[in-house]
């Protein structure tokens, strides 16, 4: 592994963490109360290119490379994961899957926009019924002409009701299983696109979470993203991308949770001395130094290897896997460093714990990680002895 910090990697550092801390910092505890979605803050990341990050500069986009994308993703959750989340699903769920496997047209009407930030992404893949089970779609596409009709259910999208472009996973022949599914290119206004009421959420709560009903909706056959029975593939690869997104969303949260215990620990006295000066205080962040750090190149790991233009569905998994727990596993330190106090809205800790659990959770469980790190480990060592 190769890995040297350009000039472009400390300048897009630099941006997302004081747009991070100029701008976001201030309402972010207010956002997740009220769940608010931070709609104006995400048309000043698009305009500044974190919509577009890796797409080419032809497309509208930043043409940066994945390292940068991680850099990104951690600057702007470690202030506001929600905010994260956002910018990880527009670049990596649809951006992505039209970048990879869009024609030139789809590029210039769909992609080209999403990059400027002058629209915004959604994935639809899970339904009530679909969960981890991904091939379990029952959402079906008819073919009528020059048509698909689209009618179905999808369920927790994020940014349901902001989004303007959905990559959404259809079946065009339900006869073939998995074989028989296709993804298509869904426009916010196609008639019979309805959007269903918010998810009230434990965390992340100031990013949106919809169910969308698709009823008879008519959507051109050239908004079909590479060919029938394509659908999985297309929404399994751009999920390879979309973990290491969540994954730079996790580190951001450990490490906020981090810098926020190091802040408390040299404020807070007990028994005559600091919290900082108690070695099973020093302990802890002995251990979430050292976590944060092997996740961060565990995930940089798979940035690489995708950059190489290498299949790195392991890496994004076991990225995405170890970041998320740590996060998990950060948060609950902090709160339990922060006593009492973390356990109130007071302080930050507990927002923290609450957003870094939907990682273990969304675009793949920590089961799901493992099932994949697994199965490619598996087939690995199966090709190596023959
Ligand atoms: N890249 C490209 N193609 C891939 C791929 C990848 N990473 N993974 C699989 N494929 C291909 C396979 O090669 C196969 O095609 P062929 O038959 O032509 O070879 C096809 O896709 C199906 O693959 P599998 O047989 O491996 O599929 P499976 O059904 O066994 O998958 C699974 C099992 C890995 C558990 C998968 O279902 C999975 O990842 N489930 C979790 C789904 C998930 O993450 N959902 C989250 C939704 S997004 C979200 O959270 C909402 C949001 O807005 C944030």
């Amino acid at each position: 592994m190769d890995l040297k910090f350009t000039e472009e990697h400390d300048l897009i550092r630099k941006t997302a963490r004081d747009f991070a801390r100029e701008e976001l910092a201030s309402g972010a505890a207010d956002r997740d109360k009220n769940a608010v979605y931070p709609i104006e803050y995400i048309k000043k990341l698009g305009e500044l290119g974190f919509c577009g990050m890796f797409v080419p500069e032809k497309y509208g986009g930043a043409g940066l490379d994945s390292i940068s994308y991680c850099i990104a993703l951690e600057e702007l959750s470690k202030v506001d994961a929600s905010v994260g989340v956002i910018i990880s699903v527009t670049n990596s769920l649809a951006g992505y899957p039209i970048l990879t496997f869009g024609t030139e047209e789809q590029k210039h009407k769909y992609l080209k926009p999403l990059a400027q930030g002058k629209t915004l992404g959604a994935f639809c893949l899970t339904e009530p019924g679909a969960g981890s089970d991904a091939a379990a779609q029952t959402t079906t596409a008819v073919r009528d002409g020059d048509y698909y009709v689209v009618n179905g259910a999808k369920h927790f999208v994020t940014s349901g009701s902001h989004a303007d472009t959905f990559i959404v996973t259809v079946m065009t022949d339900r006869s073939k299983g998995v074989k028989g599914s296709s993804s298509l290119i869904i426009e916010k206004g196609f008639p019979g696109l309805k959007v269903q009421p918010p998810e009230h959420k434990l965390g992340i709560r100031s990013s949106d979470t919809h169910a969308l009903v698709f009823d008879g909706v008519r959507v051109p056959v050239a908004n079909r993203l590479g060919n029938e029975g394509d659908g999985l593939k297309v929404a399994l690869s751009a999920l390879d991308s979309g973990r290491m997104g969540i994954a730079g969303q996790a580190l951001g949260i450990a490490q906020a949770a981090l810098e926020a215990s190091l802040l408390y620990a040299h404020q807070r006295k007990q028994f005559g001395q600091f919290l900082k000066d108690f070695q099973a205080t020093q302990f802890k962040f002995a251990d979430m130094e050292t976590r944060i750090q092997a996740a961060r190149l565990l995930l940089y790991h798979s940035a690489l290897k995708k950059d190489s233009g290498q299949r790195y569905t392991k890496e994004g998994a076991m990225a995405k896997l170890f970041c998320s727990e740590t996060a998990m596993w950060a948060a609950n330190h902090a709160v339990q460093i922060y006593g009492g106090y973390g356990f109130t809205t007071e302080y930050p800790v507990e927002r923290y714990m609450r957003d870094a659990k939907i990682t273990e959770i969304y675009e793949g469980t920590s089961e799901i990680q493992r099932i994949v790190i697994a199965a490619n480990l598996l087939s690995e060592w199966a090709k190596a002895h023959g």
